[in-house]
Parts: structure tokens; sequence; C-alpha cells
């Protein structure tokens, strides 16, 4: 099995470029398939779980040319099936996307239905709720969700929820569908936004993305495009904890630090020195940070996504503090294994209660998801010793490279698969 091996206790110093988001790519991934000319994204990450629609994409027929590492060409003009039901589209939540995306184009779609992270019931029925309004039939059996429609209208459709999700395949279906439709209690996340420009560079026209109403005024047809996406919120705000944690020093490159300014606030709170430039932000935490409060919410709140990396920081801040998850409810499941470093962390309903340790201790740790996978990779690095971090799979589906990046700023971080290369390790770092 693959792990990462780390000895913690130095301080991060130097320069990260973060990333294409992940999650924008795997909208603007799906949504590429509505065009049948072609389409070229950039900035695209090398993550599995984009891999994994990648290759669901193609076995529907979708053509996928890789110009570089981060540069896809798309033409969809031969696709012979609105079934995706490969072994790969269970593995990732945003399958879903390919049932707005087919819906809006063909009138037709079906799709296994979507796992990912295990941070909490996820339900879909906004999503559906969402698609009947535009006229369509769901239904869902044998662990499929199928979607029709004779003709697709747009509808006032209000969500019960600020769902990400499902804003973006309500917008991707209506995009294509006749007439307006308008979407209240919209999701404003940036990979929204970028999902939004996105399909407005291939010729749909929407309007209000980013903020809690969009409206959509239904085309005929898209055409082709060449987009580049926007950086990751979450792997830049992942390295500014990172900083933070080991009291580094870190300039966190290709970002849009207003997309980061929930996170900044908090670190900012907490004691470090944040420094704001066009395209890029310093992180300096040269002391002890001490305790906060934060409770997640849909952006532009504190991200859920970035929930484990705070808790992670604050087990070692002084003072005691409160981190409130709003979102997902089993999304706490990591704190067993920062209590097995020495942090001293109550979960008592959704919030997590924090008095802050001097330090942790290094310990063998796994992954439960991908969030709290980086999380505590962050807490080995703010250890005196070894640590392994078992189940890096569930990282490597949003990180980028990962140990490399935080090689390159003086962490000592392998992957290794085998005792072996982990002895190997030990004695290289000494
Ligand atoms: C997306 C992100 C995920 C992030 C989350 C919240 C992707 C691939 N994943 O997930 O990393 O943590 O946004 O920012 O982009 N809900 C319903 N009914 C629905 C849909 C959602 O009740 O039909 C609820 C969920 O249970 C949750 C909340 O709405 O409590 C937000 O979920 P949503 O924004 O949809 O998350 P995802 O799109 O799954």
């Amino acid at each position: 099995m693959e792990q990462y091996v780390i000895k913690g206790g130095n301080p991060l110093v130097g320069d990260v470029e973060i990333c294409g988001a992940k999650n924008a790519a795997l909208g603007i991934l799906a949504a590429s398939v509505m065009s049948d000319e072609s389409v070229i994204i950039e900035n695209l990450p090398d993550v599995s779980d984009i891999n994994i629609l990648i290759k669901a994409m193609q076995s529907i027929g979708v053509v996928v040319e890789h110009i570089d590492r981060h540069t896809v060409k798309i033409n969809s003009s031969m696709i012979s099936s609105t079934t995706v039901d490969s072994v790969y589209i269970k593995k990732i939540r945003a399958s879903y996307y390919m049932l707005g995306a087919l819906l809006g184009k063909y009138r037709k779609a079906e799709v296994a239905l979507p796992g990912g992270c295990n941070i909490g019931s996820r339900p879909i029925d906004q999503h559906t709720k969402g698609f009947k309004a535009l006229g369509a039939d769901v239904r869902i059996s044998h662990g499929h969700i199928s979607t029709q429609a004779d003709r697709l209208v747009g509808n006032h459709i209000y969500l019960d929820v600020v769902t990400v999700g499902a804003t973006i395949n309500i917008m991707m279906a209506a995009a294509l569908a006749e007439g307006k439709t308008t979407i209240e209690n919209a999701a404003k996340e940036p990979h929204v936004v970028d999902v939004a420009n996105f399909l407005n560079s291939m010729g749909a026209n929407i309007k209000g993305a980013g903020t809690d109403v969009i409206r959509i005024r239904g085309v005929e047809k898209f055409h082709g495009t060449t987009y580049s996406i926007i950086p990751d919120q979450i792997e830049a705000g992942t390295f500014m904890f990172a900083a933070a944690i080991t009291k580094g020093d870190v300039m966190i490159k290709n970002i849009i630090p207003k997309h980061l300014e929930s996170i900044s606030a908090k670190l900012i709170e907490m004691g470090c020195q944040i420094e704001e430039f066009d395209e890029s932000l310093r992180v300096v935490a040269s002391k002890r940070l001490s305790h906060t409060q934060v409770k997640t919410l849909p952006y532009p709140g504190f991200p859920t996504d970035m929930q484990p990396q705070i808790v992670t920081t604050l087990a070692i801040c002084e003072g005691m503090s409160i981190v409130t998850e709003s979102i997902f409810e089993n999304r706490f499941r990591y704190v067993d294994e920062l209590t097995k470093m020495g942090a001293k962390i109550k979960v008592e309903g959704n919030s997590a209660i924090i008095e802050g340790v001097s330090k942790l201790t290094s310990s063998s740790l796994s992954a439960p998801d991908l969030r709290a996978g980086a999380a505590l990779v962050l807490a080995a690095l703010a250890t005196e010793g070894i640590s392994t971090v078992d189940d890096v799979v569930y990282i490597e589906r949003g990180y980028e490279d990962f140990p490399e990046k935080l090689r390159s700023l003086g962490a000592l971080i392998e992957k290794v698969s085998s005792e072996q290369e982990i002895t190997k390790f030990k004695f290289k770092v000494g």
C-alpha cells in the first residue's frame, strides 16, 4: 500500500505554484461534452478525480487528447451513448455533472449513482428537483439515476439548501433549454462562476453567477472554445495552513487572493502575517499562533473543505478554539487520528472543541478522506518525529504532486510502498 512517510519539524519556506481548481475542472470537463465543436481546456489539474472523469467521458465516445500535462482538447461530436456506467464513474462525486450536461444536450442521460468522499449523507434531491422543474422525468433504480425529457423548458427554481453541485448541474441543463430559467438561493462559490464563464464562452447566456440569483436564457447549441480554469482555492488554502502550522514563510503563487479572503482573515486572527499581491499571497508565522472560533459556511464563508486543516492547526495553537461544521455532518472522522498524536479535541454534535497543546507527537495515520488526509500530512509536518500517512489515494484525488510541492518548501516527505523504502527514508533523514 502506498503511504507518505514524513519527518516533521522543518518550517516550510519558499514559493509554491497552485494548480487549476479541481472542483471547477470537474464541472467544466462535464460541460465540455455539450458542444460538438472542439473545446480546449487549460490549467487542468493532474489529479485522480479529473483523470477518472476523463476516462468516464471516453467510455461514451468523447475524444480527449492531452496536449500537455495540464491541457486537453475535447471533441464530443461522436458520443455514442448517454449512459455513463463505467467502472470509473462511481468512484467520484462529480459524476452527477454528466447528468446535467447530457440532459441539456441530448434530453436524456443515465449515470451510475455517485461516490466520492465519505463526509456525511450527500443527497441529490435538489439536483432532481431542478431537472424536474425543467420538465424532465427523473428515476432512480438499481444504483442508477436516469433522466429524460421530450422538451426542456426554463423555469423558476428555488434551491432549499445552498448547493454547489445542484447549482452547476441545473445551470448546465438550463443553458440548452428553451426559454428563461432563474435559480434562486444559488451557490456563489468561485467554481460555480468558473463553470458559468466556461458555458458562456461556448455561447451560453448565463448572468448573475457569483450572486444568489442566476438567470439563464437557453440557447440552441454551443460552439467550441479555449478556456483556462481558475486556481484552486482549497489547494492554496492548504498550503497557507502548511505555512502556519510549521511556523514557516511561504509565497503561494498563481492564485486569486479574493477567493482566499475567509482563509486569510482567520490566519490573521490567529497571528499570521499575510501579504497580498496581485496573483500571490505570502503567509508568515513567526510565533505560536492563538485560538479562534470558526463555522464553515457556503462561499464567501469559511469553506468546509478547509475545516480539517484549520482544526489541525488549532490543535497546537494557544487556548481553546471551537470549529463548527455546518455543511456536512460526518466531517470530523479524522479527529481520532489527531488524538493519537496527543491533540485534545472533543467533538460534540457538529462542533469540535479544541484545547491547544504545545506540540503533537508523530504517529501512524490513515487518511479518511481527501481534505482530512491533507490535514494529517500537515499535522505530521508539525511534529518532531517520523509519521506515516496511509490511504494516500484519497489525497491524490485532489492534490497534484503534494509530496513534491511540500519537498520544494523544505519538507521531508516521501511516497513509499514498502517497509524497505521507509527504512531507507529514515536512514536518509537521520
Ligand atoms: C461540492 C464540492 C465539495 C465541497 C462542497 C461544499 C465538488 C465536486 N465537491 O460538493 O468539495 O465540500 O461542494 O462546498 O465540487 N445537499 C442537499 N441536497 C442536494 C445537494 C446537496 O441537501 O441535492 C446538501 C448537502 O448534503 C450539503 C450541502 O447541501 O449539506 C452542500 O452540498 P453541495 O454544495 O451540493 O456539495 P457538493 O456539490 O456535493
